[in-house]
Parts: structure tokens; sequence; C-alpha cells
């Protein structure tokens, strides 16, 4: 009985944290959490006031995010706050700690479960595309942290001799580039470099180049093209595949037209996301979210195509296979202590 009311505390934990985030997905999109965060306290009726929204409904998300912890409460003045740390989380896209980027993605990829459950009965799936502008623009915003805060200050410097041909001049190609804030971020850092981003997502690269603009960054390129229709010449020097192989139709395909593109002294520096291929040892935090999340996303973007649907968390055991299987002679896992990603690099 003790065991069966630890799994029950379990499942009240998880549909209390699936109603949270439809209130953190509310407030994220209506400015609810910027809205606080600009001022001291406020009351439910302020924050109606200031926001012009239904002051029975902001209350009501008011109570909600207190209780998740989120935001603060004060009962001698009825009024609401958010601290330092709750503001840097909620309420600052370029904070390092930003986590609101993870309501975009979650709840709109909830609402994909009607064609995911036709996907269990019938296969197929929802292609990227399809799933539209919005889980892309969410994926930037949940990335955003890791390329402004981590990408060249943490996890480049870890790959030993990177930094400095970096700084000489390289040349570097970004597959699956996304909306291009890693390109970008990686050219800012070493101006001597060139950085291509390839993204076949035409409304991701339109928006890449918009951000190569707005940062005055000029060694960046955004070409709208899928890796497969890359010319394979000229070669790179790092191939930089960040969070893409295993979304993509053909993996493993993806990986010989790498090899094709790199150049005889080059560098694939791959990550994908931090988990084991066995589920027991996905039994925690992050390995939970990857876990559920991939019929939502990986694994269906993949189905939609007819490919290999590798699912979101391959770990270092498909990373070394898939290598294999493309015909590269030289796997290593990189020494970077990430609970987002792990990282492998690929030799010829
Ligand atoms: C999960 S997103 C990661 C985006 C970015 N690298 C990041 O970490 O924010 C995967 C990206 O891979 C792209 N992609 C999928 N198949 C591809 C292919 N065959 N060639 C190039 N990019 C591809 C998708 O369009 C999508 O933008």
């Amino acid at each position: 009985m003790d065991k069966s009311k630890e799994i029950v505390r379990r499942v009240v934990a998880d549909v209390g944290g699936a109603f949270t985030v439809g209130l953190g997905y509310i407030g994220d999109r209506l400015g609810l959490f910027t809205a606080l965060a600009a001022k001291e306290a406020c009351s439910s009726g302020a924050l109606a006031e200031e926001t012009g929204l239904n002051e029975r409904y902001l209350r009501e998300w008011l109570k909600g995010m207190v209780a998740a912890e989120y935001i603060e409460y004060d009962p001698d003045s009825d009024t609401y706050f958010m601290t330092p740390e709750q503001k840097a989380v909620f309420s600052d896209d370029s904070s390092p700690v930003f986590a609101g980027g993870v309501f975009q993605f979650a709840l709109p990829s909830l609402f994909q479960t009607p064609r995911i459950l036709d996907s269990f009965r019938n296969g197929g799936g929802i292609s990227f595309l399809e799933l539209g502008e919005e889980i892309a623009d969410a994926i930037d915003r949940m990335h955003r942290p890791w390329f402004d805060h981590l990408l060249t200050q943490d996890w480049l410097p870890r790959v030993p001799g990177l930094v400095e041909r970096l700084r000489r001049g390289i040349s570097v190609l970004d597959i699956g580039c996304g909306l291009g804030r890693a390109s970008v971020a990686l050219a800012r850092a070493y101006s001597e470099s060139r950085v291509v981003g390839i993204d076949p997502h035409a409304p991701s690269i339109r928006k890449a180049k918009k951000l190569a603009l707005e940062c005055e960054v000029r060694n960046v390129e955004f070409l709208d093209l899928s890796l497969e229709g890359m010319p394979r010449d000229p070669k790179f020097d790092l191939v930089l595949a960040i969070d893409s192989i295993h979304d993509m139709v053909d993996p493993v395909g993806a990986l010989r037209v790498v090899k094709e593109l790199l150049a005889s002294d080059g560098l694939v520096l791959w990550s994908e996301p931090t988990g084991s291929h066995n589920p027991l040892e996905n039994r925690n935090l992050f390995g939970k979210m990857r876990a559920n999340l991939s019929p939502f996303h990986c694994l269906t973007v993949s189905m939609a195509g007819g490919g290999a649907a590798l699912g979101t968390i391959i770990g270092e055991a498909g990373g070394r296979k898939l290598a294999a299987q493309a015909g590269f002679a030289h796997f290593e896992r990189f020494d970077i202590d990430s609970p987002v990603q792990q990282f492998f690099g690929l030799r010829p």
C-alpha cells in the first residue's frame, strides 16, 4: 500500500506540474511574468489595470503561481512580487537560467495529442514545418542560455585545441542551426573564423539572418538548405551539430554527408540530449522530461518523413553506433559536464 501511495504522489506531482505548465504558458505569452517583475509588488487589480486583462482570471493565475513557488505573496498587503531569482528564471530571456521558453515548447507540443494518438494507431507523424513557427521559436528561447552563456564560455574550451584553431580562423558549418543563435555566438567570439549555418526550415533561417544583422556579426551566413542539399565543396574544419541529428529523417545518411563535408583534419562536434539508451538510467528529472516529450517532438518529426525515428535520447551508445555506421574511424566523448547535452567528437 505504501508503495502504491508513493506512485500516486508522483502522479499528483505530475498532474500539478502539467496544469502549472498551462498557467506558466499563459503567463509567458501574456507577459504576466514581465509585468509583475517590473513592479516591486502589486495586487491583482493593479496587474489587471496594467495589462488590460480580466482581474478574476489574473487573481487565480497569481494564486496558482504562488502555490507553484514561481512568485511570492505578501498576505498583509495582499500583493504579489517576484524575487530576483524568480525574475531571472521567468521574465528575462537573456538570463543564464531563463526557463520561459520551456512553457512555449511544452504546451503547444501537448496540443498535438489528437494527431499523436492517430500516429500511435496508424504510424506517420508531424513534420517540423507542420509543428509551426512557435515551436522553432520556443526551441530558440529554450536553448538561448546555452548559446549566450555556455557555448563559447564553457563548452568549446573543453574540446582540446579547438579554441586556438577558432581564434586563428577556421571554417565552421552549423547544421540544423535553427534560429542561428549558436552560429552568431561563435562568429562573434571568433572573428577570424567564418561560420555557415544551414537549416531547411525557412522561417528559422529568416530569423537567423535577422539576428546576425541585429548583432552586426558579418562573418556568418545562413542558408535555407538541408544538410543533404549542401554542395560537397568547400570542406569545413569544424562541423557543429547541436541537438539536431536524432531529429533527422536519416541520421546515418546525414553523418555520411558530414563526413564528405569535413576537411581531412577536421572535427565534428556533435551534441545530443543528456541521457542513456537504458530507460532505467533516465529515472531522473531531465531524463523523465526528455523521454516523455520524445513522441511529441523528436520522434514524430522523424516518423513524419518515414525516418529512422531515434527519439530524443540516443545516449553515448547510440552516438557510437551511428558514427560507426556512417564510417567515422574515431569517436570520443568530451568531458563537458552538462545536464542538458552530451558532446561527441568525430574524426574521419
Ligand atoms: C531541435 S532543433 C535544434 C536547433 C538548434 N541547433 C538549437 O540547438 O537550437 C533541430 C533542427 O534541425 C533541423 N533539421 C532537421 N533535419 C535537417 C536536415 N536534414 N538538415 C539540416 N537541418 C535539419 C530542423 O529544421 C531544426 O531546426
